[in-house]
């Protein structure tokens, strides 16, 4: 696919699912901002892509920061047209009666308000139309012994998908449900050792190249009829659909 000229934004674009899709689309032409705390890391991979990526240091869980980010690189880019939400932690993992609150509440503070606020900012300078899309989780549908707060937030950022969707039928706003992927967040769910998702093996997770491929064909005309909807990469029609191996 031809991203020349897209003016791109991704949240969590340090390392894992959103470095790949960052380095993806730059690679197909798009000028991509690059978003995450750890400013140097940001850097160093926007260093490596070359003039079309931007790297803004940024904490999704302050809309002063994203609204910042995303004004900057609209600004930069001459447009805006596509914003994926997919910064996200999982850590910490406890069972919800022991929980510590502050760090529960600070979950739902990156995963849900940063998504949130993703699209408030993002919305306002779409108005001739564009792609946003949210990583959603199985975890959005389905509980899991002490990921509470991770259900939670993914259950709710998928609601916002629904309602963004529902008031702005002019964009493309989707949700990415990518299956288990090899990145640091899967290494942290191993060393947790609770439930089904840390008992998997590391060979039964999917590369990050791969959600950033389905990433790209959802930013094409060829996704148009899942606008309001969440995909699945477990879903072997769509991996076919995509050309992703079985
Ligand atoms: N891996 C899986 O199996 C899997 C499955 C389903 C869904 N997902 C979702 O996929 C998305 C990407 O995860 P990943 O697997 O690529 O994990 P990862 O390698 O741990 O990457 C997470 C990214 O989110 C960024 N981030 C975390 N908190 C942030 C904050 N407050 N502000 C800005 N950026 C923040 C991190 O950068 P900094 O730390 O530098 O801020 C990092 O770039 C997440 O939404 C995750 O829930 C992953």
């Amino acid at each position: 696919m031809d991203m020349t000229g897209k003016g791109v934004v991704i949240t969590g674009a340090s390392r894992g699912i959103g470095e790949a899709t960052a380095r993806m689309m730059a690679a197909a032409g798009a000028q991509v901002a690059l978003l995450a705390r750890n400013g140097d890391a940001v850097a160093e991979i926007a260093g490596e892509i070359g003039p079309n990526a931007l790297a803004i240091p940024c904490d999704v869980a302050r809309y002063w920061e994203v609204e910042a980010a995303i004004s900057a690189a609209a600004r930069e880019f001459g447009s805006l047209d596509v914003v994926i939400n997919n910064a996200g932690v999982i850590e910490p993992i406890a069972s919800l009666a022991d929980s510590d609150p502050d760090a529960w509440s600070q979950v739902i503070d990156i995963n849900l308000k940063g998504v949130f606020y993703g699209m408030r900012a993002a919305i306002p300078q779409m108005r001739k139309g564009g792609t946003i899309i949210t990583i959603s989780s199985g975890a959005a549908h389905n509980a899991l012994e002490s990921w509470s707060h991770y259900c939670t937030s993914k259950a709710g950022a998928a609601m916002l998908t629904r309602c963004a969707h529902r008031e702005n039928p002019g964009l493309r706003i989707m949700g990415l449900s990518p299956g288990t992927v090899a990145t640091q967040m899967q290494h942290e769910i191993k060393a947790s050792g609770v439930g089904p998702v840390a008992a998997l093996e590391w060979e039964d997770h999917i590369p990050a190249d791969w959600p950033a491929r389905a990433l790209m064909w959802m930013c094409s005309a060829d996704a148009d009829a899942f606008a309001g909807e969440e995909i699945s990469l477990r879903d072997a029609d769509i991996r076919a659909r995509i050309g992703l191996g079985a």
